[in-house]
């Protein structure tokens, strides 16, 4: 195995070698992800709507959060394991969220925690962080806040867009935050941010100049197409293949074709 990438390998990055993260949802995908060389593996609450089929992340709960990072966490040895805190497990206070930031930790194998929100997360992150809770900071388009957005909407666009955006990022670092997702901006507004500060951003939908990357894991391997944003670049078709596999299973077995000889016991 090659080193353990822990927070401070994942700080250590900032201006080197762009950082990989994948987020992964299971024990196969974790494990497809790290063999791949992913740094860090995100079981992010993009399962709410690739895995569990919901239209949005907002009804995602800690049960479900928990058990997919346990399975995860079993594909996971040497990239850095980081949990999603659903929406409503940390926006009632700094007590609630560390309440279920450790059951991350002791529960499910998770090494950190990440947190959509900027500003109005700062206290929150910084209580964690000062109490042994390694944070991953989320900025830009918040998926949480769907409703409150009135959809999925670019962020960080004009003056006070930008001025917003880079506010939130400079509170997550003040914060004690060991790196961020800046999600959906301009490239040149991410560009702007991860200049600004001192530990690493990883992108979606956000361009090339942040200091990482993430997708997620159903979306690049084309296993997700009820909604496909411009940002993703799809690496495969797993989908479509899955499916021409299922067709030729069926056709098989309702024609007498499986099971032959060769897959058969004398
Ligand atoms: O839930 C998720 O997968 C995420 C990533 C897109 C950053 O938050």
């Amino acid at each position: 195995m090659d080193k353990k990438v822990t927070t401070r390998t994942v700080m250590s990055m900032k201006d080197g070698d762009k950082i990989v993260m994948l987020t992964a949802f299971d024990y196969p995908s974790a494990l497809y992800s790290e063999r791949a060389g992913a740094e860090i593996i995100l079981v992010g609450d993009s399962l709410g709507q690739v895995v569990l089929g919901y239209e949005s992340t907002v009804p995602v709960t800690m049960d479900e959060m928990l058990h997919h990072t346990r399975a995860a966490s079993r594909g996971c040895s040497r990239a850095l394991l980081v949990a999603d805190m659903p929406f409503g497990s940390y926006q009632a206070g700094p007590q609630q969220a560390m309440e279920n930031a450790a059951r991350f930790l002791k529960e499910a194998g998770a090494e950190s925690v990440k947190i959509e929100g900027g500003v109005s997360m700062a206290e929150t992150i910084e209580f964690l962080t000062r109490r042994s809770v390694p944070v991953m900071g989320h900025i830009g388009l918040l998926p949480q806040s769907v409703h409150q957005m009135g959809g999925y909407r670019i962020q960080g666009r004009g003056d006070e867009g930008l001025r917003i955006l880079l506010d939130d990022a400079r509170a997550v670092v003040e914060s004690g935050a060991y790196a961020m997702v800046v999600e959906g901006v301009p490239a040149e507004a991410a560009r702007l941010v991860t200049e600004s500060v001192s530990i690493p951003t990883i992108g979606i939908g956000a361009g090339p100049h942040c200091d990482g990357q993430v997708l997620v894991y159903n979306d690049l391997l084309g296993i997700y197409d009820r909604f496909v944003p411009k940002f993703v670049k799809r690496y495969g078709e797993l989908g479509a293949a899955t499916e021409k596999a299922l067709r030729q299973f069926t056709r098989e077995v309702k024609e007498g074709v499986f099971p032959d000889e060769e897959h058969s016991y004398e």
